[in-house]
């Protein structure tokens, strides 16, 4: 077996995952924890939860988290509280039905799907967001800027649609009626690693 299929091996079960993220998972939720009106009891949805590991943040929510990984699901409903669901992201409105959510977080997905994932789940997201309800992206990007540390944890990551903040701008922003953008950086020991977008907003009309 090669070091990359055992790397991905290892990142592919709760537990590896869940230990790689720990220096990362509050840095990565951060920006989002710190734009939420904290009331307790909104629903939330978390789009690729992994095996929960932002689930902590919001024990006094209603949470539920949907992943296409069995092995994470399982992992999360054993050590988090909150429902969790195997599934497909694009496919969310029909497995969450007539749910429907005041937050929906999207954390560290959007470079695991096409373009056209990227739409699918949007459009379900549509239908499953309150009218009042935010979204939530944070996600790696690509600078221009090459040969960089940055691109270079991006390119070799398991998601092979790492994207540029202009691109990964252009796909999202016809779902969005309004919303802002910024960015910030992950870093370990005082080390700069991936750049990150964080996008948030309301969602427009639904789009055929
Ligand atoms: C980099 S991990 C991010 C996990 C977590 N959100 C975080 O921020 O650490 C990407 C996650 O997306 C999940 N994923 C990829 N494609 C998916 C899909 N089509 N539907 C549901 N989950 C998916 C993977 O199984 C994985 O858990």
């Amino acid at each position: 077996m090669s070091n990359k299929s055992l790397n991905n091996k290892f990142l592919d079960s709760g537990f590896g995952y869940s230990t790689i993220q720990r220096p990362f998972s509050f840095q990565k939720i951060a920006p989002i924890i710190q734009s939420l009106n904290q009331h307790a009891g909104l629903a939330v949805l978390d789009l690729g939860c992994g095996p929960g590991v932002h689930a902590d943040y919001f024990t006094t929510h209603n949470y539920t988290g949907v992943d296409l990984n069995p092995a994470y699901i399982e992992s999360a409903r054993k050590n988090k509280s909150g429902e969790f669901i195997v599934g497909d992201v694009c496919n969310s409105d029909s497995i969450l039905a007539e749910r429907r959510f005041d937050i929906i977080i999207s954390n560290s997905i959007f470079h695991h799907l096409s373009d056209e994932q990227v739409v699918a789940t949007l459009k379900a997201c549509q239908k499953l967001l309150t009218e009042a309800g935010t979204f939530h992206l944070v996600d790696l990007y690509l600078t221009e800027r090459s040969p960089s540390l940055s691109n270079f944890l991006a390119r070799i990551d398991r998601g092979t649609y790492a994207r540029t903040f202009d691109n990964l701008h252009s796909i999202v922003a016809p779902y969005f009626s309004d919303f802002t953008s910024s960015t910030f950086r992950l870093s370990f020991a005082g080390v700069k690693l991936w750049n990150m977008a964080y996008i948030r907003g309301t969602m427009g009309k639904l789009h055929s």
